[in-house]
């Protein structure tokens, strides 16, 4: 991140905008209710929650609103039981909801499948009564490794109906990427397809799934269901491997929800954090669906007549709370596509908001930065006057980018609303509503009930305009439960880096009028076009290969994926007998990465070296790399050495 160039550019701007007096008249939370909530959540935010959850359907009520017996490990609603897709399909089929759309899929080669929430409900409720026919039941972990099709979205709601964990794996990951998650989850059953569509081209997904499971041995799911997308080949091991349709075609379109615990896990979402290697981030029923309904209904002020197009993959969080989830939650009509945004040309999102009516689109500056690369003249060529709203998430967004969102695609006049969360979040924490006064580059203040702020290494909140480490000093109910079979991890890197706050990992300042600005990650996390990769998972892969000794990993800046990875490697002695030249080794260790990684981890640039700095314990120290690449003062590195080398990059330095 190029964290001086952007701060200098957010330092400066000084530009807001107000939302126009139509949408503040209509929006579902006014002025009056926002400012009489935000006291309520002040003075006793546990009231605040108890009303959020009261909007949803509960089988039994909470004995408490949340424990703080166990902190970190606080529950919330306990004693309750619900099962979040009876909220998000079930109830919704009493009601005018039925009959409405629920999901309209749209191919990359434009091939459109629409169903109703009734529709959606009984097919959820054959797979549902499918796999309970396989012996997949409550605490079940399923693999999900799935593109962005419908099938995606009925395996996870069908798996929660039934008290099943799912776990979805991005089809950007490696088969060993999958392999380890799989292992880590115990998962007794893989969905997957056969193949899909990007950039024009079938990607085959199931010959991953049969390479991660190769060396599963003893550890392999039973299962494995495929689904047919690509209509291609593909190879069928019996008795494992399953056609989605033909179990699915037996099946009633009825089925039991199961009875869940407000407690009980719904999803694992593996996420790298400080540690390095992945860590399953858990997520529960109750409080859960309490988060994300509130949450999406207050900031994208969800209206029964909205067309939601999320455009994250469902295998990352957005897709999880602001795809799946939080729409059905709130009974909106979903927008969802498969393939490449810039497939056939670079107006496919313009022309999908066009002809689907789109009324708010939810993207990550990545995406932004891509598609305005190509210029204006593509959102001109179509008539976007159906968005309402707009919104970003994932990276930090830079005012010019914001302004050209806002004036080239939402007309000047859409509200773009810039929302911070994390997986572990869970749902959208520092967030503006449609009726705030926004300044480009900022996400606005935290919503209510939710105490965020900007403190030093020691948790003393710093002045306005100083940077510092973001924390949550109160939980939350979309909050992640814990970490998959490691509690002193999720102590380790949540709880005791600044003792009794949630340590979010990035770097913030908090300005006069209370508006957040997020500068990055303070920790050994990269945010590559918005995904989350730790250099430990670049490194620890490059080191595998028998000709890279020693390997540190940055981030770089990187004009339209934010962020780049960068690789200083120390090649082991012998490496010039073996390759021609530096750049022969280079592009061998790349395409190692990628194997190993999958296509989401790429590395960009390769410098070879002699040495890795590091400290007289044998830590590398990074942070002088990155200053060196970035051109900084290196600092003293006599105290570096007696500190914490890995100690985060503050703002000021
Ligand atoms: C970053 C994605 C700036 C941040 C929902 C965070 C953001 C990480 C924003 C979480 C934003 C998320 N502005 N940075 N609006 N939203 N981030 O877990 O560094 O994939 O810690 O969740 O993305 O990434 P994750």
């Amino acid at each position: 991140m190029a964290r001086t160039e952007e701060l200098d550019a957010l330092l400066k701007e000084e530009r807001v905008f107000r939302p126009p007096s139509r949408l503040v008249v209509g929006a579902n939370v006014g002025p009056e209710e926002y400012a009489a909530s935000l006291k309520v959540a002040d003075d006793n935010p546990l009231v605040y929650w108890e009303r959020a959850a009261l909007e949803l359907a509960w089988f039994k009520k909470w004995d408490t609103v949340l424990d703080e017996t166990h902190a970190p490990f606080y529950r919330w609603f306990v004693g309750a039981q619900c099962n979040i897709v009876y909220n998000a399909l079930d109830r919704h089929v009493d009601t005018a909801v039925k009959n409405k759309l629920a999901l309209l899929w749209e191919g990359e080669p434009g091939d459109i499948r629409k169903f109703t929430y009734y529709e959606l409900y009984r097919e959820v409720n054959r797979f549902a009564n499918a796999m309970r026919s396989l012996g997949v039941g409550k605490g079940d972990k399923v693999v999900i490794y799935m593109p962005s099709i419908p099938e995606t979205v009925v395996s996870m709601l069908a798996a929660a109906k039934i008290g099943a964990v799912h776990t979805v794996v991005f089809g950007g990951f490696s088969a060993k990427a999958l392999r380890s998650r799989i292992i880590d989850a115990k998962a007794k059953l893989v969905i997957t397809v056969d193949g899909f569509y990007r950039n024009g081209r079938v990607m085959n997904l199931k010959t991953i799934v049969d390479e991660a499971l190769i060396d599963c041995s003893a550890q392999c799911p039973d299962t494995v269901i495929v689904v047919r997308r690509a209509g291609i080949d593909v190879e069928m091991s019996e008795p494992r491997d399953l056609r989605y349709e033909d179990l699915v075609r037996q099946e009633r379109p009825e089925a039991l929800t199961e009875v869940m615990d407000a407690n009980d896990p719904l999803f694992l979402l593996y996420s790298s954090g400080a540690t390095g290697t992945p860590k399953g981030i858990v997520h529960s029923h109750g409080g859960y669906m309490v988060g994300v309904n509130r949450s999406l209904s207050w900031v994208f002020d969800i209206k029964p007549t909205d067309i939601f197009w999320c455009t994250a993959d469902p295998g990352w969080v957005t897709g999880h709370s602001y795809l799946v989830y939080g729409p059905l939650l709130t009974g909106a009509s979903i927008v969802m596509y498969e393939g490449h945004p810039l497939y056939p040309q670079a107006d496919r999102l313009w022309d999908m908001v066009e002809r689907h009516g789109v009324t708010t689109l939810y993207a990550t500056p990545t995406l932004i930065r891509m598609l305005m690369r190509y210029g204006s003249r593509y959102p001109q060529r179509h008539d976007l006057h159906t968005l309402r709203l707009l919104g970003t998430v994932g990276e930090p967004i830079s005012p010019e980018v914001w302004v050209w969102f806002h004036k080239h695609v939402g007309r000047g006049e859409c509200p773009l609303l810039d929302t911070w969360w994390q997986t572990e979040t869970g749902m959208f924490m520092i967030a503006p509503l449609p009726i705030s006064l926004l300044k480009p580059g900022s996400v606005g203040r935290p919503l209510p009930g939710i105490e965020a702020d900007v403190v030093d290494g020691k948790g003393n909140p710093v002045p306005p305009g100083k940077g510092g480490y973001l924390v949550i000093k109160k939980p939350w109910p979309g909050m992640l439960s814990g970490l998959l079979g490691d509690e002193d991890a999720y102590k380790d890197a949540y709880w005791t880096k600044i003792p009794g706050m949630y340590f979010a990992g990035d770097v913030a300042r908090k300005d006069e009028d209370g508006f957040f600005w997020i500068q990055g990650r303070a920790d050994d996390v990269l945010n590559i076009a918005g995904h989350r990769l730790g250099t430990a998972e670049f490194e620890s892969a490059l080191v595998a290969h028998k000709f890279a000794d020693e390997a540190a990993v940055i981030g770089i800046p990187d004009a339209v994926k934010g962020e780049a990875a960068k690789a200083f490697i120390v090649p082991a002695a012998g490496w010039q007998d073996v390759f021609a030249s530096r750049e022969e080794l280079i592009v061998t260790l790349k395409d190692h990465v990628r194997r190993e990684l999958g296509p989401v981890a790429s590395i960009k640039a390769v410098e070879l070296v002699e040495t890795l700095p590091r400290t007289r314990s044998g830590k590398i120290l990074r942070r002088v790399l990155r200053a060196q690449e970035l051109g900084q003062e290196v600092g003293d590195l006599s105290t570096l050495e007696e500190n914490d080398p890995d100690r985060p990059l503050m703002p000021e330095e």
